[in-house]
């Protein structure tokens, strides 16, 4: 089952030549699909696109068999999809303890979701449950952000996009702010939540070798475009396209 489709997605923004050209591509339940191209290249405004925060000029997105109607929020399928993005002090409010960062989505649409892996009996065990998901100290949960780490935080980040059980989670350069070993312990996670609760993720990333360790199937952007899209077995190849293989020839540098 596919859980997003993206058929002939273009976007400008005003006075910008093309930003977005014919993005078509789906993800399927429980695959994470990597994205990956240099800086510029459009990665966050497709994610922007899919969230309903940037609005597209033609072509459609789909989440789970219903379009989304650029003219209205996303009303009722907010709740499916979450993300994550680069900078994980500017996601968390400053002001609110974690507990109650964590539990914001919850609260949000508690009456609207019904959790298939997780368990809520009440807020403490619940966010008790979501420290330890993503193995941080159930202490924590009176903390606020500024006492964390960058690697803690994006963890927290994690269990707050998780907590409601969303089918599409949107991860835009996560690992970026971490140093090479905070990284490899994230992305085992990521797959490890992954397997566990079978989400489907948008994983962006410049760094090829990240998207590799964690993707299963990969789509290569440039300038707007998608110019490559294989399953990660295929990526040494020799069928790849030339700009694959240019991305492939500076990681092995
Ligand atoms: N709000 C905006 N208004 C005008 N132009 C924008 C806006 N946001 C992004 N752009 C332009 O659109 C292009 C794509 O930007 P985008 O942020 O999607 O790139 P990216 O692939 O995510 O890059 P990075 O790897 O650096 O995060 C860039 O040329 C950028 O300057
Ligand atoms: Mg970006």
């Amino acid at each position: 089952m596919d859980v997003l489709k993206v058929k002939n997605l273009n976007k400008n923004y005003k006075k910008k030549a093309s930003v977005l050209k014919d993005i078509t591509f789906q993800i399927k339940k429980g695959i994470c699909v990597g994205l990956v191209g240099e800086s510029g290249c459009g990665k966050s405004t497709l994610a922007r696109c899919i969230l309903g925060i940037e609005s597209i000029d033609s072509g459609e997105i789909v989440l789970f068999n219903t379009l989304l109607d650029q003219n209205k929020d996303m009303g009722s399928l907010r709740k499916h999809v979450q993300a994550v993005f680069q900078n994980p002090t500017s996601s968390l409010n400053p002001k609110l303890k974690i507990k109650d960062s964590l539990l914001d989505p919850f609260i949000q649409f508690e009456s609207q979701i019904q959790l298939r892996h997780l368990n809520y009996q009440n807020q403490e065990q619940f966010v008790r449950d979501l420290l330890d998901m993503v193995d941080l100290p159930s202490r924590m949960a009176n903390a606020y952000p500024h006492e964390l780490s960058g690697g803690q935080k994006q963890r927290v980040a994690i269990a707050r996009a998780i907590s409601i059980e969303p089918a599409l989670l949107l991860l835009d350069e996560p690992t970026a702010s971490l140093d090479v070993f905070s990284q490899n312990q994230f992305l085992k996670l990521l797959e490890q939540l992954r397997v566990e609760l079978e989400l489907s993720y948008l994983f962006i990333s410049h760094d090829l070798a990240a998207v590799h360790m964690i993707s299963q199937q990969i789509m290569v952007m440039k300038e707007g475009s998608i110019v490559d899209s294989f399953n990660k077995e295929a990526l040494l190849l020799n069928s790849r396209n030339s700009y694959t293989k240019e991305l492939i020839s500076v990681f092995e540098e």
